[in-house]
């Protein structure tokens, strides 16, 4: 393809690629229109999907045919097909005419249909049978305080030695984690497997295309069953099994369609066999046993014949839940880390420095060790002052891994049913000392694609922007984790609202959040209230404390500040729609609890600005800053609400809610706003939301941000936010004219700042300011991790205003967009990249006095509105465009498709 032409490339179905087992009947298409010449946009598409890929080309297209379509969407297109039945495999391409009127097709994709109807389903589900406890007196039954030996279940059948197999897929669900296996091999790469969803409403089942793993003859089907979220220990609770059983189980049907047309069930039920196997316990927060000796050798492999030891799968109940497909990328291992350092700080204690602190989990490479020996692996995010690993942050979790030898030449292993969140480990058991390849480390998190990357002259600001990008990769497991290493692991919906804009800056998030919106909803409480942490805890099961949290002022509200974001930074308007009822509801509650306009009432938990600086202004008392805060982030999820219910076009709606936020607004005012615009709770979270949420007279607006602005200087050119007020600050600083105090800000290095932790060899975003300082060294154990996101939401910051990659309020998603750096001392030059739907944005600038060299590139079928930096009187290098009007400090331009170079001088 020469530059000039266009292609269309990555083809997706929900954000994912070729994706298996879908159950969204209306599923949404997008492609993305690639080329460098200036001005590329679509013109017209049409899509044709099929249900054999030879029938793309030639025979007509028996499932849909679009025809063709003039329009430039290239983004969420609905299939509007025939009706789609279970099972089937949908091949798809779309052909995109250009603005001359030239014609490309993409290559085919697809994606294929899951099981639809429960009826769907033959197989039942099975559990181990107790009695293989008793037959395997090594193994350990689960209680409710420990976890027991996870379960291997097998299945061997035979395929008619004449037909081959046209294709095999697999549908797998357990209460539980899968590790599934076909005749030797491991399925997939996915792990923990089905993933963390409110099991009493919903549970995920996976498919796979074991095609590929099936001969004619004879085969194995076999299971590992761990523990995960449904019977493991999840958060600080004190026992286990917060769903209320300890047993888990499984239900797995395979479907292999012969060559002659024929199609052979393989269902679990009654028939399987079941028996323990070498994990000998394994839990997410305690980690896991392995005792290779125990392997059932052959176990997973046609041609064992069963001993006695083995028993019959038991059949259980079904679960009451709904059981749908998983609609996120799984979660997978993304990278491999050898260590940079190993010690021996006593005889046989190794420490290992992986360089970077992770959530995942060690790979052993061991040689010659005799049997029965015992490697024990224990994991920190820290050392103590002398050397030792910290592990007094981890709380109640062990986080230990234990390994016993089999005793061949050569071995290696990793673990299976757990993750810690770690830079260091401590090795002990290693007779002499290991082989320099014996510790890898694994990375492990849901496997959303990378997006952005941000880079400038200052090696500190770089390392920030990194550590935020790894707190997200280490706790968007799943769910949003708020930290991956103590007793906790949680979906806090605080933390997941003040970092989600900074989230879409790093990766593709959409099809994540998208999975986690229905875990929040399906914790909404039949008042309306949305949780402070979903999915939520169940309030039957033994557990205590977490069935209270809901209704936190700025941890609730992430059930419409979720959709918000995804809606303006994807364009999505499925996800405002199907939560539509869910956040009027919440809104419903507020406006019924709150008479009065002020949000004071039934708050239930107010964490206030949480870790802001000093603790005691708003943690654990009833303060104003309270009031003030729930107060402003009602007003605006009116305000959010109304922008959405207009994109749905929802007038009534969108009229009601823009009444609710001008009340709020009113009573805000009256409440908390003096006359010179100083407000009557003084911190500096509480400018930033009233500023952020647009709650002041809009005369009063400049003196309430010189307060702001005063109390920052006051405190010697410092912040003094938690998590509420961080990601709000230097945006609101910036557009209140203030650039040079953000850039201060950022570029502070003495506590409290962003690059206190860095300049201590941080590799990750802390909890807390202080984390560990000088001062006083490590903070208190009980809550301080060093791998928290919250404070890292600085990030969008980057992207949106010194890079200046910015969303167009008017247009959801990026096809139409921002481009507006704004420029402040300290940084020889910014430079980002972000990859939409639509293609790659990017944005290098690079100043030299007070001159300004700029350049960016806006993808195909997209247009930018270009504020290029200028001093008045000056006259800025266009490259071709034309300018549309000018400030004192920027000249406005449009731009098509294309890259630019712009030449100007700062004002
Ligand atoms: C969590 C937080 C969370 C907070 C709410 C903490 O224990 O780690 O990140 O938002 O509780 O109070």
């Amino acid at each position: 393809m020469s530059d000039l032409d266009f292609s269309i490339t990555d083809l997706r179905c929900e954000y994912l690629v070729d994706p298996l087992g879908i159950d969204e009947t209306t599923p949404r298409l997008s492609w993305r229109m690639e080329s460098e010449r200036r001005g590329a946009r679509q013109t017209a598409w049409r899509i044709t999907v099929a249900s054999r890929p030879e029938a793309l080309v030639s025979g007509g297209p028996d499932l849909w045919d679009s025809g063709r379509v003039d329009d430039d969407r290239s983004t969420h297109v609905v299939y509007a097909g025939r009706p789609l039945r279970s099972r089937e495999t949908c091949f798809w391409c779309v052909e995109v005419w250009d603005e001359n009127g030239a014609r490309r097709s993409s290559a085919p994709a697809f994606w294929t249909m899951g099981l639809l109807a429960p009826t769907d389903w033959q197989a039942r589900w099975v559990a181990t049978d107790p009695v293989v406890f008793a037959r395997d007196p090594d193994s350990i039954a689960p209680s409710w305080t420990q976890p027991g030996t996870p379960g291997l279940f097998r299945k061997a059948f035979a395929l008619p030695g004449e037909s081959r197999v046209r294709r095999a897929v697999l549908y797998a669900t357990a209460r539980g984690l899968l590790d599934l296996r076909a005749n030797g091999a491991r399925i997939g790469e996915d792990l923990f497997a089905p993933e963390w969803t409110d099991y009493h409403t919903r549970i995920h089942f996976r498919t796979y295309d074991v095609t590929a793993l099936l001969t004619p003859g004879s085969n194995v089907l076999a299971a590992t069953l761990g523990d995960g979220w449904w019977s493991g220990y999840v958060g600080w609770q004190e026992t286990r099994g917060r769903y209320g059983s300890l047993e888990n189980s499984l239900m797995l049907q395979l479907e292999v369609d012969l060559d002659d047309g024929t199609r052979v069930v393989i269902g679990t039920d009654r028939s399987w066999e079941c028996f323990t196997g070498p994990i000998v316990t394994s839990d997410f927060m305690m980690g896991e046993t392995y005792d290779a000796r125990r392997e059932r050798i052959g176990w997973d492999r046609p041609g064992l014949a069963l001993v006695d030891t083995w028993a019959r799968a038991r059949e259980v109940a079904a679960p009451n839940a709904a059981l749908v497909a998983q609609r996120s990328e799984p979660v997978r291992i993304t990278e491999t880390i050898t260590p940079v350092s190993r010690t021996e700080i006593a005889p046989g204690v190794f420490i290992y420095d992986l360089g970077q602190n992770i959530t995942g989990w060690i790979r052993l490479k061991m040689r010659g060790l005799p049997a029965g020996t015992r490697l024990v692996l224990r994991h920190g995010e820290r050392l103590s002052p002398d050397g030792t690993l910290y592990t007094e942050n981890l709380r109640r979790a062990r986080s230990t891994d234990v390994y016993v030898a089999r005793g061949d030449p050569e071995e290696s292993w990793q673990p299976h049913f757990t993750f810690h969140g770690f830079q260091y480990l401590e090795l002990t058991g290693h007779p002499g000392t290991p082989p320099d390849d014996a510790v890898l480390g694994c990375v492990i998190h849901s496997a959303t694609p990378p997006a952005g990357h941000f880079e400038c002259s200052h090696a500190g600001v770089n390392r920030l922007w990194l550590n935020g990008l790894w707190s997200q990769r280490d706790n968007f497991l799943t769910v949003p984790t708020d930290c991956p290493q103590r007793d906790e692991r949680l979906g806090w919906m605080g933390d997941a609202q003040v970092f989600i804009r900074t989230a879409t800056c790093n990766m593709d998030v959409a099809a994540f959040f998208t999975k986690w919106m229905v875990d929040v909803e399906d914790a909404q409480t039949p008042d309306g209230l949305f949780p402070d942490v979903a999915p939520r805890i169940d309030e039957t099961s033994n557990f205590v404390g977490l069935d209270d949290l809901c209704g936190g002022a700025g941890w609730a509200d992430a059930g419409v500040i979720i959709p918000w974001t995804i809606w303006r930074v994807y364009g999505d308007t499925r996800i405002i729609e199907r939560h539509w009822d869910a956040m009027v509801a919440w809104l419903d509650y507020l406006e019924r609890t709150n008479p009065d306009g002020l949000r004071t009432r039934d708050l239930r938990n107010n964490y206030g600005d949480w870790l802001c600086i000093p603790t005691d202004t708003s943690f654990r008392t009833h303060s104003p800053m309270k009031n003030l805060l729930a107060t402003a982030y009602w007003a605006d999820d009116a305000a959010k609400l109304a922008q959405m219910a207009q994109a749905l076009g929802r007038d009534a709606d969108a009229a009601r809610f823009r009444a609710m936020f001008e009340r709020v607004r009113e009573a805000f005012r009256s409440e908390f706003v003096l006359p010179d615009g100083r407000l009557s709770v003084e911190t500096q979270t509480a400018y930033l939301l009233a500023l952020a949420f647009d709650l002041l007279p809009e005369d009063v607006r400049a003196s309430a941000a010189g307060h702001l602005v005063a109390d920052i200087r006051d405190l010697g050119w410092h912040l003094s936010t938690g998590f509420i007020g961080i990601s709000h600050l230097n945006p609101v600083l910036t557009l209140t004219g203030h650039v040079d105090v953000a850039y201060r800000l950022l570029l502070q290095e003495t506590y409290p700042s962003w690059l206190y932790p860095v300049s201590h060899g941080a590799t990750t975003i802390w909890e807390r300011w202080n984390g560990w300082t000088h001062a006083d060294g490590f903070f208190n154990p009980h809550m301080n991790s060093f791998n928290h996101y919250s404070l890292g939401s600085v990030g969008e910051w980057l992207f949106r205003h010194v890079a200046g990659i910015e969303c167009d309020p008017k247009n959801p998603g990026f096809q139409r967009f921002v481009l507006k750096p704004y420029i402040g001392p300290g940084l020889d030059f910014a430079s980002a990249t972000y990859r939409t739907a639509f293609g790659t944005i990017s944005s290098h600038w690079r100043k030299a006095g007070d001159a300004l060299v700029w350049d960016v590139r806006v993808p195909a079928n997209c247009r930018a509105e270009v504020w290029i930096p200028a001093a008045p009187d000056t006259q800025p290098r266009l490259d071709g465009l034309e300018a549309i009007d000018r400030d004192d400090h920027f000249v406005r331009c449009h731009a098509e498709a294309g890259s630019y170079r712009f030449e100007t001088t700062l004002p």
